[in-house]
């Protein structure tokens, strides 16, 4: 059943709102996208960033597509493993890996630590001698390419606390070959997210091309390069683009970035594969009428879809069930003792009431696996079209 838009809300009537909605079939279109966009590059490699959304159905599905993982936490590491993606696909970044976590990644035989400074390399070393391994490790460098998207989600400048400084490559290289349970396989860089721009990626890559060129002339030999994830969703129009331009996103790379005969590419991309599949369906609570505005009031708030609060996201909202042929405009507001718990001020929407559904599109990114408890609120639900 492809909805793409179109959601079954005879059968939502039965369930409790709030809840996340995944339309199972446009993730696995989705899915199908990516690997047909690479299916000429086998030595291109995509690791799904379980960070974006960790359901359990969602992970089961995009293993079972055969992606690998990339995990910025042990308890990430975790997760991927159980829903089936192999140790050997599972790359881990992050910047405050604790000994606990480096030893689950040690366990489960990871492909590679994406490693953010000295100290953590050195840890690294330690934690799988004891174990009597080598470690695989890519040092993350921050390239100092700015992405033209909001503040709080760019990585790559140099201010960012992500990677190891460019005039500190050299060195840290160096240390990492001559440490004896750690293996340097190649480098891994991440400039930001929710990027439109190809020419951004473009960026990234004449960068890495610099970088890599004098790296080979100093002859350290790089195996492997991981370009991070970072490709936006049209959060305007999720009808008219429910699959990302994964084609032209790769043939950005393929164009634009000199690989070596057998090097290996790695992406580690999140938004762009579960972003579209996903919304956030709640009913309206009350439809308030202020002074100079209508208010929406929804049963979901900034508990369940952070985004709007935390970084002036714009998600489309709909609403699903009215039959009204007049529009009128609503501010669509959260329950949450908080005045930033707005989801859309000025929105038109055919005319609204009570036990109207709502569906904030465009939320499979970002919005599950950012929900919390504020108010001892409960967390949203998950419901699978593949169920309905
Ligand atoms: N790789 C690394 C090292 C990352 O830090 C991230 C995201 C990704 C991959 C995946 O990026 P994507 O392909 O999803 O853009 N909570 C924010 C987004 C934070 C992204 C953090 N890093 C939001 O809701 O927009």
């Amino acid at each position: 059943m492809i909805l793409r838009g179109k959601f079954p809300v005879e059968k939502f009537r039965e369930i409790e709102t709030p809840f996340y909605y995944y339309d199972m079939n446009l993730l696995r279109d989705t899915l199908d996208c990516v690997r047909e966009a690479i299916s000429r590059d086998p030595n291109f490699h995509v690791h799904y960033a379980v960070k974006a959304n960790a359901n359990p159905d969602i992970l089961r599905t995009i293993a079972r597509a055969g992606f690998g993982a990339d995990c910025v936490s042990g308890g990430e590491i975790l997760a991927a493993v159980k829903a089936g993606f192999p140790g050997s696909k599972i790359v881990y970044a992050g910047v405050g890996k604790t000994d606990r976590e480096i030893n689950i990644g040690l366990d489960n035989d990871i492909f590679c630590f994406n490693v953010e400074s000295v100290p953590e390399l050195e840890v690294i070393n330690e934690l799988a001698a004891a174990k009597g391994k080598v470690a695989a490790v890519a040092l993350r460098v921050n390239p100092n390419v700015g992405a033209h998207t909001h503040a709080n989600i760019t990585t790559g400048l140099a201010e960012n606390k992500f990677g190891i400084a460019m005039t500190d490559l050299d060195r840290v290289i160096d240390m990492a070959r001559d440490l004896k349970n750690v293996r340097f396989i190649g480098l891994h860089f991440h400039i930001g997210s929710q990027i439109l721009d190809m020419t951004d990626f473009t960026a990234l890559c004449n960068r890495v091309n610099d970088i890599t060129a004098r790296l080979e002339q100093r002859g350290v030999k790089i195996s492997d390069i991981n370009v991070g994830g970072g490709l936006g969703i049209d959060y305007k129009h999720p009808n008219h683009h429910p699959i990302p331009d994964f084609k032209e996103y790769f043939a950005t790379y393929r164009r634009h970035l000199h690989l070596l005969p057998g090097q290996q590419l790695h992406f580690e991309l999140g938004r762009a594969i579960v972003g579209q599949c996903g919304a956030l369906i709640s009913r309206v609570v009350f439809v308030k009428e202020g002074t100079k505005k209508k208010f929406a009031i929804l049963d979901a708030g900034m508990t369940d879809l952070i985004r709007p609060a935390l970084y002036e996201a714009y998600h489309r909202i709909e609403n699903i069930s009215s039959e009204a042929e007049d529009v009128e405009r609503y501010d669509v507001v959260g329950p949450v003792c908080e005045s930033s718990d707005v989801f859309g001020k000025a929105v038109d929407m055919p005319s609204t009431k009570r036990g109207d559904f709502i569906a904030l599109r465009s939320a499979g990114a970002y919005g599950e696996i950012m929900a919390s408890q504020y108010n001892c609120r409960q967390l949203p639900l998950a419901v699978l079209s593949d169920n309905l």
